[in-house]
């Protein structure tokens, strides 16, 4: 097999706050948000990884460290073999590593038009005449689905879709070989969703695009990722082909997700229990050994006690799940169960 494009190694990233001068005089350590705390995953040439999780649990922050948009803590990110944060020259870099974000309302400078928007790139890497960079705006506005007439306008001035249009239009002007989708359709109305997620799909294969495609959303996610990799509280939890990951899921979080997927029919009783009940503990202090422990319907003593590895499903060795159920001899299956004060007891989030 070649080489992933991207490959993460035990990517860190930790938000330190501002300590006062009272706690650093009283010796405290200040405090940090362990909001990535040593994820690994590839993602190959052509492919789309799903990066998928309950918002806060480090997917923006991931996808933006590993583009180096934020400084790492720890870890290493390999982009076509060379390490990215031991890089001086990022210029090439740059080029070929893209991002879409979430909001284009917000990601876009509301004082730029759709041309000066989409050609700013070109403008900083000193690519092209100035004719050629017209022109290559007006091409790139076309491919989105907009038109070449709709280049002098401001941001305000598009429906959210075609915001968003913009967004990837600019993305795709440097020719990039990777982009990191950051939610890209979360905060478009459904009936829009669709259509942006058609456009990345046949953007990608006219140009051999490789993905990195976050969402909280899993039923967004199996529509358009060849695997999928789950994150809980800074980890990945559960990794595999997306098929794998919904028909045979091996992590009870990931069980949690799928079952908490709304469905079409609520008219019925609705959602008596919710599988993910319970409050997503802070990633200040995050639970001991299995961070999913304090919510899990599974958890034994041991969960507590251990993080657990990566772990084959179903013996596949490219399905791989954090969790002690995947080990037939494993410790846990003779440790007592936890008690229900113990999983609402960790501390919870506050921010
Ligand atoms: N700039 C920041 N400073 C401090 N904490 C942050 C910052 N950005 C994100 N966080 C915290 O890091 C955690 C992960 O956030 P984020 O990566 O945005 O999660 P997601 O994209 O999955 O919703 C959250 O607890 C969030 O509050
Ligand atoms: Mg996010």
């Amino acid at each position: 097999m070649t080489d992933p494009l991207v490959r993460v190694e035990d990517l860190q990233k930790y938000y330190f706050e501002q300590d006062s001068l009272v706690d650093r005089l009283l010796g405290k350590e200040p405090e940090s948000v362990q909001a990535v705390d040593g994820v690994s995953f590839d993602v190959r040439e052509g492919e789309t990884l799903g990066l998928v999780g309950e918002s806060g649990c480090g997917k923006s922050t991931t996808g933006e460290t590993l583009l180096r948009l934020r400084e790492p803590t720890d870890g290493a990110v390999y982009f076509d073999g060379e390490n990215v944060f031991e890089s001086a020259d990022l210029d090439e870099f740059r080029k070929r590593a893209q991002v879409v974000f979430q909001d284009p309302f917000s990601s876009l400078d509301p004082r730029m038009t759709a041309g000066q928007i989409i050609r700013e790139p070109l403008d900083v890497h000193g690519i092209g005449t100035k004719a050629e960079r017209r022109e290559r705006v007006e091409e790139l506005l076309e491919r989105v689905g907009l038109s070449a007439g709709q280049v002098d306008r401001y941001p305000h001035e598009f429906s959210g879709g075609q915001r968003q249009r913009v967004g990837i239009a600019r993305a795709l002007a440097l020719e990039p070989d990777f982009i990191v989708c950051d939610e890209p359709v979360s905060a478009l109305d459904v009936s829009v969703q669709a259509q942006i997620l058609n456009l990345l799909e046949d953007l990608q294969e006219e140009f051999g695009l490789t993905y990195l495609f976050i969402a909280h959303d899993l039923s967004v996610v199996r529509h358009i990722s060849d695997r999928v990799a789950v994150m809980y509280l800074g980890e990945v939890v559960e990794i595999g082909p997306a098929d794998e990951i919904f028909e045979n899921p091996g992590h009870p979080y990931t069980e949690a997700l799928l079952e908490s997927v709304p469905r079409a029919d609520t008219s019925e009783q609705g959602r008596e229990v919710d599988p993910l009940a319970g409050d997503v503990p802070s990633p200040r202090s995050p639970p001991s050994g299995c961070r999913f422990h304090t919510r899990c319907p599974y958890a034994r003593e041991a969960c507590k006690r251990e993080s657990p590895g990566d772990y084959d499903v179903a013996g596949r060795a490219d399905h791989q799940a954090a969790c002690f159920r995947r080990v037939e001899d494993h410790d846990y299956w003779d440790s007592p169960p936890l008690g229900e004060d113990e999983q609402v007891a960790e501390g919870t989030a506050d921010d």
